[in-house]
């Protein structure tokens, strides 16, 4: 298959309408989109990343009206979320509308529904005149892509058209928030806070998976965001020289590295990270070593993906 790659939002838009793959950037990260009123255009999307068909993909409106096709009431709490965080990198877990076809919530009740706030996200989907089911635009498994580069570097020839734009500004994945059970849960942390998400409703908790139960979000199961090389969370200045290895962080590292990337801030250590992972498996590097920091606003994401990155 041959992929267009075009930074017209009109012509991947169209490709859409006609039951197409096509992967588009948002301030998180880029993600790969169908209609997702198309089972056989959602199909086409676990196809192309290789994603199992238990982990459910977020659907993206280009408007708030949109979202009550994809849900039926939308309780009071989540109706306050919405006002406060839509458009913007929080994905809101409700219950799903019979329309939405279960191979897009991977057979579950619900569904997550996120309106990027992203200039030419919005104008794509506004145009798709469709809710779009899109995970991250990397191949199952690998670091979710961050730029157009990566994109195509992971999927050209396997989906039909990229959307090319800037870098995404976040570089992490949305906050997911459940909003189906009495209190708030956090499934996945990003961007919005949970300082942030409390202001709206003081009860939001972090969901825990406890040991023998069914996670709430299978995508949590799945090994994530890693690179080929070995991820070393670093609490400490690293001192001895290590071979083959690289570093990521805030402040430079002592030792000697084959690549490094000091980061001037917490905003652009995140925006960084997965580039930096993609890079340095272009290298053929072994380890990557990644400065560990503290959990308040982005850290908190920051440090999810780094731990997540190490598991082995
Ligand atoms: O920032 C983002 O969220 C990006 C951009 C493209 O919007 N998308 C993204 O999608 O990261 P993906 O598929 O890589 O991650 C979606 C996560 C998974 O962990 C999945 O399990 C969870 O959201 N999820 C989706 N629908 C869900 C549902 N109905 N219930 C629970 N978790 C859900
Ligand atoms: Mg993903």
């Amino acid at each position: 298959m041959k992929t267009l790659l075009t930074r017209s939002t009109v012509a991947a838009a169209r490709i859409i309408r006609r039951g197409g793959t096509v992967a588009f950037p948002t301030e998180t990260v880029y993600g790969l989109g169908a209609d997702v009123f198309d089972r056989r255009a959602v199909e086409k999307i676990f196809r192309a990343k290789g994603r199992p068909a238990d982990n459910p993909l977020i659907v993206h409106v280009g408007s708030r009206e949109q979202i009550g096709s994809l849900t039926g009431e939308v309780s009071e709490t989540a109706q306050k979320f919405i006002r406060r965080f839509f458009p913007g990198p929080l994905t809101l877990v409700l219950p799903r509308a019979d329309r939405v076809p279960p191979v897009a919530t991977a057979g579950l009740e619900t569904v997550g529904i996120r309106m990027p706030g992203h200039r030419l996200a919005l104008e794509f989907l506004q145009k798709c005149r469709t809710p779009v089911a899109a995970p991250s635009a990397n191949l199952s498994g690998r670091p979710s892509p961050t730029t157009w580069e990566a994109v195509f570097e992971d999927l050209d020839g396997r989906i039909d058209c990229i959307l090319q734009g800037e870098i995404a500004e976040i570089g992490l994945e949305s906050t997911v928030l459940d909003c189906t059970g009495e209190i708030p849960l956090v499934l996945r942390a990003g961007a919005v806070t949970l300082e942030q998400l409390r202001e709206i409703v003081p009860e939001t908790a972090v969901y825990l998976l406890k040991k023998d139960e069914r996670p709430k979000s299978p995508g949590l199961r799945h090994r994530h965001y890693s690179p080929r090389a070995r991820v070393i969370l670093a609490g400490d200045q690293v001192t001895e020289t290590v071979e083959n290895a690289a570093f990521i962080g805030l402040r430079r590292p002592t030792a000697d590295f084959r690549l490094v990337r000091v980061c001037d801030s917490f905003d652009e250590y995140a925006r960084s990270l997965f580039d930096f992972f993609r890079r340095c498996d272009r290298r053929g590097i072994a380890a990557i070593y990644c400065e560990t920091v503290p959990e308040e606003g982005i850290g908190a994401a920051l440090m999810d993906r780094l731990r997540r990155a190490a598991e082995d």
